[in-house]
């Protein structure tokens, strides 16, 4: 993985400069580094100001896997959403095959809601996604005194 290449990698790199979070619509990304390099990355975007709601994304360089870097990563972005942006749902959606995936959402505490039925279309063939969630209460529960209000 590492830095992101070509037109898409630079756009996204520039969109980070001047994003501000909580900025709803845009990808905040944290960078998921080891030794000084990037090995993966963990996204939040706000999809609703006033519902307080967002969406968690994590990508982590399969060679870096197992060693609990991404649960780290997707922790430490959740915290600051519900802490700091006082975010009262967060989701996260992923194909119910990548089963890692979804055991990591387990391990940080994040609820299956249920099944996409065909939720995405990958590499010429529909897959069903399963969808996650967790509200901020529920997070406070895990991480007694944290969740205070934010800024949104
Ligand atoms: C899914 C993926 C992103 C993360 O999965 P992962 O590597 O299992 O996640 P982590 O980095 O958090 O590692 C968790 C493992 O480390 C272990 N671990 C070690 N120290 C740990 C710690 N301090 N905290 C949490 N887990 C720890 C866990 O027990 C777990 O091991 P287990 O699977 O044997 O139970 C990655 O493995 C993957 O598939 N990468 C390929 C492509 C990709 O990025 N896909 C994302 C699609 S949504």
């Amino acid at each position: 993985m590492g830095r992101p290449h070509g037109r898409a990698g630079r756009a996204a790199l520039d969109e980070q400069a001047w994003v501000s979070p909580g900025d709803p619509g845009v990808a905040l990304i944290l960078a998921i580094e080891l030794g000084g390099k990037v090995v993966g990355d963990c996204q939040l975007t706000v999809t609703s100001v006033g519902d307080r709601q967002a969406e968690v994304g994590f990508r982590l360089n399969p060679r870096f896997a197992g060693r609990g870097l991404a649960t780290r990563a997707v922790a430490a972005v959740l915290g600051f959403g519900y802490v700091q942006l006082g975010l009262h749902r967060v989701e996260a959606v992923m194909d119910v095959r990548n089963e890692r995936s979804w055991r990591l959402m387990e391990r940080v505490g994040m609820r299956r809601e249920g099944r996409i039925i065909h939720g995405s279309f990958v590499r010429g063939e529909w897959v069903d996604d399963y969808l996650y969630a967790m509200l901020d209460f529920e997070w406070n529960q895990r991480h007694p005194g944290l969740v205070e209000g934010g800024a949104l």
